[in-house]
Formats: structure tokens, sequence, C-alpha cells
């Protein structure tokens, strides 16, 4: 949500902001504008409009030179999506620029205050007045906009990233973040801040984490990092392992497509690390205490907390630890988890997942966690972003830079993490025997062949689902870990195709939603292997919808007569299977994305990195 980018350096600042917010698109933004300063000008450059890069850049005509700016992609959330509303937000001077990403809580409150003491507003945001903010405190602190942006951040509630730009320093930019990210880019006389490291990745490989409630100027030579009451702080390094090429889509006509052909490397990537991180912790163990800060062999619980496909995640991580260790495991909806009063005690561990690290309901439950004792391990994917940043150990997935909106390998390496911390604790409880564990480990190691093998079978699924494109509604069904994998495939439809799918345990059919099947029902139904003692219940509850007029397709190992059409997987054992099974579903969702015309990578009214609660 809302892309951030600013640069001060060496080289024209204009191609280099346009290009850090193209990176930066996948996020999801209806707006989007920049904001340079110009050399010996009392005024900023700004142009803004409503709807896509595209539409901002045809309007970039006579920029004048400048190395360095700021430029935002917004996603509306105060006051729709116009120009007026898209950011950069001035003060009234027209000397000092504001972009932000967040909601600032106490917006009306400070908006009252400043408009009785003579500020004008054009704009219904919650950004415009932190530019009034900032351009009062800037004065009262003797032009240093740094300083300002200290004062500003303690008056501010909620969450933001800021940035800000000021006509009498060309070559300043200072920038603030709270529970909102914000990365510094260490270039060679230029320096970056960016959303994301997507956004520099192909000028810097270095980069700094930014803490809470900081603040930060850079110039083309000095970065500093101060708190908010001015002390110094040392920002920690690290390299980004991610190169630009993997941003980029490589040929293929959508990076969800691309992302999808991408989940072979992805598995054995995460594969490679994972079980690394797994020795680790395993040595450390026999050692001393865990060198990750945490002592597995104390917890009684886990809870996976997360969202979306995250949160498909962690339900088959429920299957599968419980199946393996006997340890109680739960899955919360981040959303609802801190709202309620959930049980928590030293002894549980929680389990943030999240690709992007900074989904603020992710965020707030693990904090809330944490609060009340418990000890947090995450499932990430983003180097550098939040949610690892404060957990007591991490566990990063491989998928490199997911750039379509609609999680794909990140949901298939957060699999991978899972089933390996399931392996970590079966050691540790001696609940699973070596040659059962080596058994597992093994079919993880053929899971990239098998993938590729499913990804070469899928083109009749293409050309089925073109069939079903002005269907109404698709449903999907499966049992056991098959269950929150068709409830995967039906977020995976809904969230491309804009059409109605829903995903049911197959047992709980003659409960309720067997009502909605009629003469045409596309119904999808993942079988298990042919020995699963669930493998006749689903193909009752597959006879069933089929007597009441259902076009039912079939994925499974084996071969099933007398239906639609019958996708075929690789055999894996049960647990295992959801990382086969999820493919076919994709490719459904794709299809029927590209059908309908709909905008496959930036679906609709999301982003990929939802940080708002
Ligand atoms: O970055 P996260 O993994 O924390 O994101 C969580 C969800 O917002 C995300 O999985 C979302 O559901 C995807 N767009 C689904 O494809």
């Amino acid at each position: 949500m809302c892309g951030i980018v600013g640069y001060t350096g060496k080289t024209p600042a204009i191609n280099l902001i346009i290009d850090g917010l193209k990176r930066l698109e996948y996020r999801g933004y209806d707006s989007a504008g920049i904001a340079i300063p110009i050399q010996k000008s009392e005024k900023l450059f700004v142009e803004k409009r409503a709807g896509k890069l595209q539409i901002l850049s045809n309007s970039l005509t006579n920029v004048p030179k400048s190395n360095a700016g700021i430029g935002h992609t917004r996603w509306a959330t105060h006051g729709g999506p116009t120009d007026l509303n898209a950011h950069p937000h001035l003060d009234e001077s027209g000397k000092l620029a504001v972009i932000h990403n967040g909601i600032i809580e106490n917006y009306l409150e400070i908006r009252r205050q400043l408009e009785s003491a003579g500020h004008k507003y054009l704009s219904e945001t919650d950004t415009e007045s932190v530019a009034h903010l900032l351009a009062d405190a800037y004065k009262r602190n003797g032009s240093d906009l740094s300083a300002a942006m200290r004062e500003v951040c303690q008056q501010l509630r909620g969450s933001f990233t800021l940035l800000a730009i000021h006509s009498d320093h060309p070559d300043l930019i200072v920038g603030a973040r709270r529970n909102s990210p914000l990365v510094v880019g260490v270039g060679n006389g230029e320096n970056f801040l960016a959303s994301d490291v997507s956004a520099f990745i192909s000028h810097t490989k270095k980069a700094l984490e930014l803490g809470q409630d900081q603040v930060v100027s850079i110039t083309p030579e000095k970065i500093s990092v101060t708190d908010l009451k001015g002390l110094a702080v040392k920002p920690k390094d690290f390299e980004i392992s991610w190169d630009a090429k993997a941003a980029e889509r490589g040929g293929f006509t959508h990076f969800m497509l691309k992302e999808i052909y991408e989940q072979p490397k992805a598995i054995a990537d995460t594969l490679l690390i994972s079980k690394s991180i797994s020795e680790s912790m395993n040595k450390a163990k026999q050692n001393s205490g865990l060198n990750l800060n945490i002592d597995l062999s104390e917890i009684k619980k886990i809870v996976f907390i997360a969202c979306g496909t995250a949160y498909h995640a962690g339900l088959v991580g429920k299957y599968v630890i419980e199946a393996w260790t006997k340890i109680s495991v739960d899955v919360e909806l981040a959303s609802e988890y801190r709202y309620r009063e959930p049980a928590i005690s030293k002894s549980t561990l929680i389990v943030p997942i999240s690709q992007s690290g900074e989904t603020m309901d992710t965020l707030m439950a693990m904090r809330y966690a944490q609060k009340n004792g418990a000890k947090i391990l995450s499932i990430c994917n983003t180097n550098g972003s939040t949610i690892p940043r404060e957990s007591d150990a991490v566990i990063y997935t491989a998928a490199g830079p997911e750039i379509a909106v609609a999680s794909t390998k990140a949901f298939v390496t957060q699999l991978i993490a899972i089933y390996l911390l399931g392996i970590h604790f079966a050691k540790l409880h001696n609940s699973l025997t070596q040659k059962e564990i080596d058994q597992i480990l093994s079919e993880l190691d053929a899971l990239p062949a098998k993938v590729e093998q499913v990804l070469e079978t899928v083109e009749p699924l293409r050309e089925m689902t073109r069939k079903f494109k002005d269907a109404a509604s698709m449903l999907f069904i499966g049992r056991g870990v098959g269950f929150p994998t068709v409830l995967e495939g039906a977020l995976k439809l809904k969230e491309l195709a804009y059409m109605h799918a829903e995903g049911f345990a197959g047992g709980e059919l003659k409960h309720g939603p067997i009502a909605l099947i009629e003469n045409g029902t596309p119904v999808v139904a993942l079988l298990p292997s042919e020995e699963s003692v669930i493998n006749e219940k689903m193909l009752s509850n597959i006879q069933e919808v089929k007597a009441r007029g259902a076009n039912v397709i079939i994925i499974s190992d084996h071969e099933v007569k007398n239906f639609d059409l019958q996708i075929r997987i690789p055999t894996c054992s049960e647990l295992l299977q959801p990382i086969l099974a999820v493919i076919p579903l994709q490719v459904i969702a794709y299809e029927m994305a590209v059908a309908r015309g709909n905008d496959v990578d930036q679906p609709r009214n999301l982003a990929k990195s939802v940080t708002v609660e």
C-alpha cells in the first residue's frame, strides 16, 4: 500500500524516482506524484495525478533538472483518488513537500487546530496536516528539517512513513517511520529512501534498516539517523540478496505467471535456507540454549497468526504439526487476534507468517502476543521488514521478490518453512523416528521436480477455465489438508477474477453449502491419494454435487472415471500435497482473470502490502 521513493545523488532524479515507483507499483495504488527541488528556486516542482503512473509520466514535461526528489504512489484512505488528494502535499508557501504511507489517526483534531490558526487546506487527506505542522515546526527549529520532523512525529498518532523536502535544502531528504516500512539504500555519492528495497535494487545492494520512531536524513554523501529525541542511532546494515532481474517480468505476460513458474526454484531455495537454520537450531540446542533466543523445547502450544494466503499456509501447518508432533496448534486471523482475549502464556510460540513482513494486522497481533509474554518465531520473505526485525527468531523463505498482488510462490515457500519447523519440533519431542524424518526430507527434496511436472500438464486446465468464464460462481471442495488448499484456491479466484468463489470441507457440504449447487455449477474437487482414509469420503462428496448437476473438475494423483476434467498431479504424502495441488488452483485463477479481462498483477481494490489495520 502506497509506494515511497526518495533519491539524492549525482544523476537527474526524475527518471530514478519514476523507475523506483514503477518497481513499487505492485504494492497497489490509485494515484501518483513527485516533488523535486529546483536549484536556486523558492518553489518545488510538483506534479501529481489520479490513476496509473503512466498518466503521471505523460504529464511530466519541462521537468527542471535536479539531482534529488521524492515520489509517491497513493492507495486512497482519507479522500478519494483525485489529483488534489494525491501526494505530495505542500505547505502554503509551496517550499515544503511531504509524502506519507499509513494513517494519521489524530488528523481531524490536528486539522481543526490548524484551520483555526489560519492554515488553508487543499485536500481531504490526513497527510496534508503533516505538511502544515512541519512548516510551522521548521520555522520554530531554525530551518532544521530533521528537528522539525522529530517534533512533528511526537504529535502524531497512528502509523506513518514520511518523507519531506524543503526548497531551502535542495539535496536533503528527511524521513521518519512508525509502524510502517522505510529502508535506506546506501550508494556511492547517492542515497535512497524507499518503502522497500525493490525500488533501488538495480542501483545498490547495501541497505539500512530503520527502527521504530526513527528519523533519517540523507544527502548524497551523508546518512544520519536519530530517535525522536535527537539522539544518534546506529542503524543495522544488511546486504540485499535479491537481484534486480528477479523483480522484472522476464518475458512472461504477467508477474503472476512468472511467479507461478518460479515455484520449483523458490521451493528448492527455501529448503536450502530453512534446513540450514534448522541445523543451526539443533547445534545451538546441543551446546547451550538456542542462538535464536528461543528454547523451543519449552513450547506447549503453537499459534500461527496471519492474513489471507499466509493464513491458509498456517491452516495447513495445523494439520501438519499436530500430526507430526502432537503439539496443539491454533491458527488465528491476525485482524481478530488482539481484539479478543486469547490465552497466551510463556510456553506459547507465536508464529506470524507474512510475505511482506509489513502487514499491519499481523504486526499488531504479534506485538500484542509479545507484550503478553509469548515468544515469536516469524516466517517471512522480506529481509529488513518489520515483522522479522521485531521477532525473537525468523525463518526466511526464499521466494525472492513477489510482485504480483496475488500470492503464489510465497505460499508454497511458507509451507516449506512450516514443514521444516514441524520436523524440528518432531525431533525435539521424539515424535517421529529418524526413518520417518528422513522419508519426509527426501520427499521435500523431490517437490521442486514434481511442481515442474504439474506445470507441464496444466494446458487443458487453462482451456477448461476459459469455458467457465461467465459462470456466476465457482466452488472448491477438499478434506484434510485439501481443505485449506481449496480455501486458497477460492481466495485466488475471488481476488483475480472478481468472481464469487468459496472453498468448503467436503464433509460440510451436506450441512448447508450443497444448496448452492445447480445445473452447471463448476466445482473443483481435490482428492487425496487412493490409500487415504478420506479418499472414499471425498469421492462420495463429489458424487453428491455431481448428482445435483455440478461440472466437476478433479485434481488428484490417481485416475478417477466419469468426470468433466481431471488434472493429474504426482503422488506424494498426503500432508505435502498442498504444494502440488495449489498449482492448478493458481492457474485456474490466473486464466480466469485473463479471460475476464482483469488486471492480473494489480487486481482492483487490492494492495500487495497491507500496511493499515
Ligand atoms: O504480506 P503478507 O503475507 O502478510 O500478506 C498477507 C495477505 O494480505 C496476502 O496473503 C493476501 O491475501 C494475498 N494478496 C493473497 O493472494
